[in-house]
């Protein structure tokens, strides 16, 4: 076995000279996802962790450069849902199953404080057995906290990038990475089961940037991290980018888990929308988790982050039976219980009021 994918499944560490040259050198493709899906069968066996996302508004007011529902583009469309659509996509994910439910949208400054704590309380309300994940951007402290309070457990907001420079070169001057890590700390000492992570092949990035990343989830612990390929879309600044690679990508999912080898690690949309059997792929390189759309079918094709986005048609309307014919081909077994990560939460303790509901 290649001696650094040796390491790896021994150590779970590379140092800054390996873990650059691992990114740099072909690695052999079956021995790499070989030994990261043995060592998450060590820890998860062959489960794969459903999550269920309603991607609830598109209106952004940010202008992220790389992402097709930015401020600047005037030519998406733009869409909410009311609370009670987004309810009633949570009565019919219950009722496939899904016990987590991850709440997605812009930064749209529509929804207030008060707006998204009355959400999450009526979900919390109708599904007291079930998980409430928020992916809502960056807020103030205070603003996670009475989530929080209001009965969100989780919270994805990937770091895009650890690399400053590279930061600078993806956002404009209004995003600052100082105050991206800042929410992620926050969220952590809160005490949600945190997730971050970052495109790959987004323009710009080096493997510096990505030995900085690993670096950075040392740092953070989260409990889940998700990456995909980058994907570009045409309505951006980045319009004449290329997209990032699939083996390059899938290379680094392996390389998550070895060296994070009990994160959750999600088969991203990205991956299916890159190759047809993208997400298999991903979960054979080492990815467990996965997040089919439960958003009312009309809006899906709107919520347009970059090209091609799988499972925006009308079939999508059975995206769980098509995934669980998937999952179980690629030799993996569907859960869809609210599915813990083995990595331990932040010290704060969920405050006395919402306990029972645990
Ligand atoms: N290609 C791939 N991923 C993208 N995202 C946003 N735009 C793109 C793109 N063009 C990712 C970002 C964001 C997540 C919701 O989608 O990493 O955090
Ligand atoms: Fe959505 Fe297959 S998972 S159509």
């Amino acid at each position: 076995m290649s001696e650094l994918i040796e390491k790896l499944k021994n150590t779970h560490q590379l140092t800054d000279d390996e873990l650059l040259r691992f990114l740099a050198e072909p690695q052999p493709e079956d021995e790499l996802f070989a030994a990261a899906d043995e060592l998450r069968r060590e820890f998860y066996g062959d489960a794969v962790y459903l999550r269920g996302l309603i991607e609830f508004t598109n209106y952004c007011k940010n202008n992220c450069y790389y992402c097709g529902i930015r401020a600047g583009n005037p030519h998406a469309e733009r869409y909410r849902l009311t609370d009670a659509q987004i309810l009633s996509c949570c009565a019919e994910g219950y009722s496939l199953g899904y016990r987590t439910f991850v709440l997605q949208g812009g930064e749209d400054p529509y929804y207030t404080d008060d707006k998204i704590c009355a959400i999450v309380s009526a979900i919390a309300k109708q599904h007291p057995d079930c998980r409430i994940t928020l992916s809502i951007g960056e807020k103030s402290r205070e603003s996670y906290q009475r989530y929080y309070d209001a009965g969100a457990r989780r919270y994805l907001l990937r770091h895009e990038t650890a690399d400053p420079t590279h930061y600078r070169r993806l956002h404009p001057e209004s995003l600052s990475l100082e105050n991206r890590k800042r929410c992620l700390f926050d969220l952590k000492a809160i005490g949600y089961q945190v997730g971050s992570g970052f495109m790959i092949g987004s323009p710009y990035q080096t493997n510096d940037c990505l030995r900085q990343d690993i670096r950075f989830l040392q740092e953070l612990q989260p409990a889940m991290i998700g990456v995909g390929p980058y994907i570009t879309h045409s309505e951006t600044p980045f319009a004449d980018q290329p997209s990032g690679d699939l083996h390059f990508s899938l290379k680094i999912i392996a390389l998550l888990r070895l060296m994070f080898p009990k994160a959750l690690i999600p088969a991203t949309t990205a991956f299916g929308s890159m190759h047809p059997q993208g997400r298999e792929l991903a979960l054979k390189a080492g990815g467990n988790v996965m997040m089919p759309n439960l958003s009312p079918t009309a809006v899906r094709k709107l919520y347009d982050l970059y090209e091609n986005k799988i499972c925006t048609g009308e079939e999508a309307t059975q995206c769980k039976g098509c995934l669980e014919r998937r999952i179980q081909a690629a030799g993996y077994r569907i859960v869809t219980d609210v599915g813990d990560s083995l990595v331990p939460t932040a010290a704060a303790e969920p405050c006395g009021a919402i306990r029972g509901k645990e």
